[in-house]
């Protein structure tokens, strides 16, 4: 007799295994109680058929309650009705903790006293997905980057200075001195360009905005790619070939899970194929004026003004070529229009707004000298950050890339907070 764990189990019929988990649900008919066991591999009827079962496996079958810790031992049965095919017939059970009366039960619960009990949450088949979505969609960042020979180089976390703006920092004692929690990993990564060639990070990244938006989190992952050589044109197919990959790996490996989450599959299908519309930011403003929105040139646009822009192709849509002055300082200017940065901010359809912010970076040394000044950052700060255009100079891309918008939108969540594991928001900071 072995341990197996529940996803293995249509390998296994005939055989007698011990699995070991949670009780998920349970019910009775007539001489039959049906166990519902969850280990975090799947779900499993485990079955008791009371003639042929001692008093005391009946009657613990009986008390278990929801979310109890426990293991059977029985031989796997192939069963087409039953969730996964298989069902235990149970010979063995064992309590191993009686739950008292469990908070989530199957009654509706608001999202307060949910998120107050996260750490019980993740248990729900829900959340269970999501998790899984989300560990497919990391593991698919890393295996694309590996595929390319990226190297990881992560940045560090305890920073000195601001990358995006330096409102919206979190900031820490660091022994008498200020210390910052990253924005991004950016700057850090472009020093790091120079000696690998293609590089990313992939790390947590803190924004300390006092945004309650369902599209903000204080905390958040952030993958950052960042290419040597390469400029603005190649930037935008890299952004696409990226985020067209990751969808389709998820449609592929993850089809169990979508369908858990009633995520309409056909809304996202046109996501993993390419191209995306790519939309210049001037045509962009005419598109929102004729939608009838109050839209400026010169103006950042807001979350309905990125739905209407990206829900006429149904695609995620890359919004290029934004003013200079709504951009970040690090920018390389529009040759064409010095007025315009060469940037790019990718949106996804169905109302989630924007998942990658990127650019071409300043590669020149007087450009950048001047544009850290004209930001009133203190140039001391970025003394390092110059030495990137001063040892050897370079023309360089790359964008950042927020996953919990794209578990978001890939699941089909009304809120960023279910996609991660311990949301931090506005007014939340427990568990
Ligand atoms: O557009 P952002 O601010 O870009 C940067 O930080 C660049 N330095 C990245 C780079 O070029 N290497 O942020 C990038 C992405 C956004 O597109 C979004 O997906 C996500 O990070 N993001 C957030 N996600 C959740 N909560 C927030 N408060 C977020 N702010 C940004
Ligand atoms: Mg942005």
């Amino acid at each position: 007799m072995r341990d197996a764990e529940i996803r293995e189990l249509p390998q296994l019929i005939g055989q007698e295994v011990r699995v070991r988990g949670w009780l998920y649900n349970a019910r009775s008919s007539g001489k039959l109680r049906f166990l519902v066991v969850r280990d975090g591999s799947g779900y499993l009827q485990a079955v008791v058929f009371k003639p042929s079962a001692s008093e005391t496996l009946w009657n613990d079958a009986e008390r278990l309650t929801q979310e109890s810790s426990l293991w059977v031992v029985g031989t796997v049965k192939e069963d087409g009705r039953a969730p996964g095919g298989v069902e235990l017939g149970v010979s063995e059970l064992g309590i191993v903790s009686l739950c008292p009366e469990y908070p989530i039960t199957p009654k509706e619960h608001g999202p307060d006293f949910l998120l107050n009990n996260r750490h019980l949450w993740l248990r729900s088949k829900r959340q269970h997905a999501v998790m899984r979505v989300r560990n497919e969609i990391v593991f698919g960042i890393r295996d694309f980057f590996y595929q390319r020979n990226y190297v990881n180089i992560d940045s560090p976390i305890l920073t000195p200075a601001a990358c995006e703006g330096t409102s919206t920092l979190f900031s820490t004692d660091y022994f008498g001195d200020t210390a910052y929690l990253s924005q991004s990993g950016q700057l850090y990564l472009e020093p790091a360009a120079a000696a690998h060639g293609k590089v990313y990070c992939f790390g947590p990244t803190f924004r300390a905005e006092k945004s309650k938006t369902r599209r903000h989190l204080m905390e958040f992952w952030m993958v950052e790619p960042e290419v040597a050589w390469m400029h603005f044109d190649g930037l935008l197919d890299l952004a696409e070939e990226f985020v067209s990959s990751l969808v389709a790996r998820v449609l592929d490996r993850c089809a169990d899970e979508l369908a858990w989450l009633e995520r309409d599959v056909a809304k996202l299908a046109p996501a993993a194929e390419r191209p995306y519309p790519r939309i210049d930011y001037g045509d962009a403003v005419e598109r929102l004026k004729a939608k009838g929105f109050p839209a400026q040139f010169g103006d950042d646009f807001g979350g309905d003004e990125e739905t209407a822009l990206a829900d006429d192709a149904g695609k995620p849509t890359m919004i290029t070529r934004y003013p200079a002055a709504i951009k970040a300082f690090y920018m390389e200017p529009d040759p064409t229009d010095p007025a315009r940065a060469l940037a790019v901010d990718m949106i996804a359809p169905e109302g989630y707004g924007e998942i990658i912010g990127g650019s071409e970076r300043i590669s020149s040394y007087d450009k950048l000298e001047q544009r850290i000044a004209e930001h009133g950052l203190p140039r001391q700060a970025f003394e390092w950050y110059l030495d990137v255009r001063k040892y050897g100079a370079f023309p360089h891309s790359g964008f950042g890339m927020g996953i919990e918008r794209v578990v978001s939108w890939m699941c089909g969540l009304s809120h960023l907070r279910e996609a991660i594991p311990y949301p931090r928001m506005l007014n939340r900071l427990y568990p």
